[in-house]
């Protein structure tokens, strides 16, 4: 018998290979020092937060001792932050919002379950394009939802518009986007996010129920070469923004993000009443105040995206020399590299492993046969990666 749920115990068993990635790679940085240990596996932003981040932080030492500084706050944020975001977000998307259309949040993650709480019954259905995310199945079963991902095309990873159409029902609530794309790199152009629209409102007039386009953008800072990331609020009316500061502002430990509703929505007063209420009984209650403070203050501000994009060049120069086939990301620190002929995805992060290096199967993100790398570590140790790479590489040709 198990003490947690089937769910949860399923959950553990099937989820295994992430643990042991992380159980692998701390067991070889043990044994080989971490210097000699080349790992891709993790997303969490080593880039070093703006240096405006500390100077907010010390003013905001010098605030705490006034009464409730450090106390509750409304459940959907402060409001000055919240005006601030509206801001932000309307020079972003291109559509006017007022502090009342957005929602402070425990980040993208706490965003995404605040939404799908408030919309979510159970039975509904949540689509996305595969590769995706992999806690958006977890965040829609959390709230009695399931997820149907459609396959992008390979390797270029663009959408399937056809499949989107035929992959709609009238169970499905909502479609997640993430744009720029984690695993892929991914940005999609205006006409994808047009043809994106088009199909829900056909298939919302179709099931008589307003399909939500909810676009999750914690990269959306993130592009290289010039790429424009095209407003969702603008393309389609049921639409919904998250983002957060975890990697624009390299933040993700203190948990903050957003949610921004788009204002011409029929319905949308209701809709933010619930995601306020979700957002307190899911027991966030509000996001975190310091982590207010800090984005009200710095939200001009960003991490040097410059580092992001030498290292995507140094990653790019390895995959190139040892001949892997990959989409050049356009944005998001994320590779999405094809496994070479005759190896499936694990079978090939299996070999890497025996030369120190850590990827994660494209299983893992509904994609099987490719395999992530994040850039989230040093230049220099993606490029003292190299050798490890092409002896990798000589092991699959013995
Ligand atoms: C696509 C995507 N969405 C959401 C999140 C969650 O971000 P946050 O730290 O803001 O909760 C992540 C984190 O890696 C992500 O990659």
């Amino acid at each position: 018998m198990s003490i947690v749920t089937a769910q949860i115990a399923d959950y553990i068993q099937t989820q295994s290979w992430i643990r042991r990635m992380f159980e692998v790679a701390a067991e070889l940085k043990a044994q080989h020092g971490a210097e000699n240990v080349f790992d891709f596996s993790l997303g969490n932003p080593d880039v070093p937060p703006p240096a405006e981040v500390g100077l907010i932080l010390r003013d905001i030492a010098d605030i705490v001792s006034a009464p409730l500084a450090l106390g509750y706050c409304p459940n959907a944020g402060l409001p000055d932050v919240r005006a601030a975001l509206a801001d932000k977000v309307s020079h972003e998307q291109g559509v006017a919002l007022a502090a009342q259309h957005i929602i402070i949040t425990s980040g993208a993650a706490g965003a995404l379950n605040t939404i799908l709480r408030a919309t979510l019954d159970r039975g509904d259905q949540i689509i996305c394009f595969a590769p995706y995310f992999v806690e958006y199945g977890f965040y829609a079963a959390n709230h009695g939802g399931t997820l149907k991902s459609i396959r992008s095309k390979p390797l270029s990873f663009e959408i399937d518009v056809d499949a989107l159409r035929h992959a709609i029902s009238p169970n499905t609530r909502a479609m997640i986007i993430n744009s720029p794309n984690n695993p892929t790199g991914v940005v999609y152009s205006q006409q994808e996010l047009d043809a994106i629209a088009n199909v829900l409102r056909e298939k919302s007039h179709d099931f008589g129920r307003p399909i939500l386009l909810i676009s999750d953008e914690p990269y959306r800072f993130l592009t290289y070469d010039n790429v424009f990331v095209p407003p969702v609020l603008s393309a389609y009316e049921y639409s919904i923004v998250v983002n957060s500061f975890s990697k624009s502002l390299s933040m993700a430990g203190e948990r903050i993000g957003y949610i921004a509703v788009n204002p011409h929505m029929t319905g949308v007063d209701q809709l933010l009443a619930g995601m306020i209420l979700a957002n307190r009984i899911l027991g966030f209650v509000n996001a975190p105040i310091l982590g207010q403070r800090i984005i009200l203050n710095a939200l001009h501000s960003g991490v040097d995206v410059n580092i992001y994009e030498k290292r995507r060049q140094a990653m790019a120069d390895i995959l190139d020399n040892i001949g892997l086939e990959y989409t050049l990301p356009k944005g998001a620190f994320y590779f999405f590299p094809k496994a070479p002929e005759g190896y499936d995805d694990k079978m090939f992060v299996d070999v890497l492993m025996t030369e120190n290096i850590i990827a994660v199967p494209g299983a893992g993100f509904g994609y099987p046969g490719y395999f992530r790398l994040t850039y989230c570590i040093d230049k220099t140790i993606i490029e003292n990666s190299k050798p490890a790479w092409q002896r990798a590489m000589a092991k699959l040709t013995k």
